[in-house]
């Protein structure tokens, strides 16, 4: 594992994205795992704008994001396809036919979870995959608990991370407790993978992943087997590290 901790918050979504950059530019065809949630949003950008600035394409890149919800359709605001819409994908050149997600509208979920995985291997497998880690030490929706060698799957949440889901969800409107996830043991076949967190509520999470024991009880420890593994930091997602 390697560790970056960064001055400040900023500094750390921009070395992410500088990461994220590389690898487009030293591999156009390279195929990237992809994430959600609120620390992602500015990595995008920055992404996206640096990207921009060098006047590299994603028109050859394909992608493989982490996980959806079940029962939500790709034009749910809250779905994860319209989340990656809105802040990747309509504000790049990649061709629609190579960003994927799990179908969370699937009639058999199961067999969609087995169908995605068939998709990654086709595709090669995963060059780069982007990581954000839950407050309960969860990546993907992984939640404690899940085999070190889960493969994608259906998953239910943990009441906790629905909890932190709820924020994103309107006043009275409840999110699916079902997910289709990467399994860990997917993430841990990517080639490389780039963690980020971000800001104190993180800190514990990214304790036990850097320094606890590899145990399902916190699910991102699991990266401590993958042979190239970068965590980037900002000061506060550092704090309990000793
Ligand atoms: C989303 C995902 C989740 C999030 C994690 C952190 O695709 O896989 O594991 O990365 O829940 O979410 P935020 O960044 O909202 O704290």
């Amino acid at each position: 594992m390697k560790v970056l901790i960064c001055t400040d918050t900023n500094a750390a979504i921009d070395r992410a994205a500088h990461l994220m950059t590389d690898r487009l530019r030293d591999k156009p065809k390279s195929v990237f795992g992809l994430a959600t949630g609120s620390t992602m949003e500015p990595l995008y950008d920055r992404w996206i704008a640096i990207a921009g600035d060098e006047g590299l394409s994603f028109a050859r890149a394909r992608t493989f994001n982490l996980d959806e919800y079940v029962g939500l359709p790709a034009s749910h605001p809250q779905s994860y396809h319209h989340y990656m819409e809105r802040f990747f994908f309509d504000r790049i050149d990649i061709d629609r036919a190579n960003a994927h997600l799990p179908n969370g509208a699937a009639p058999d979920p199961a067999a969609e979870a087995k169908a995605y995985e068939g998709r990654i291997a086709n595709a090669g497998g995963i060059d780069l995959q982007l990581i954000g880690i839950g407050r309960n030490g969860h990546i993907g929706f992984n939640e404690p608990t899940s085999s070190l060698t889960s493969r994608t799957r259906l998953k239910t949440l943990t009441r906790s991370t629905l909890e932190a889901n709820a924020a994103h969800f309107p006043p009275g409107e409840t999110p699916p407790r079902y997910v289709i996830t990467m399994g860990i043991g997917t993430i841990l076949e990517s080639r490389a993978c780039l963690l980020l967190a971000t800001g104190a509520g993180k800190a514990e999470a990214v304790e036990r992943m850097i320094e606890g024991a590899v145990s399902a009880a916190c699910p991102a420890s699991a990266l401590q087997f993958h042979p190239s593994a970068t965590i980037v930091l900002d000061p506060e997602a550092a704090s309990c590290l000793k």
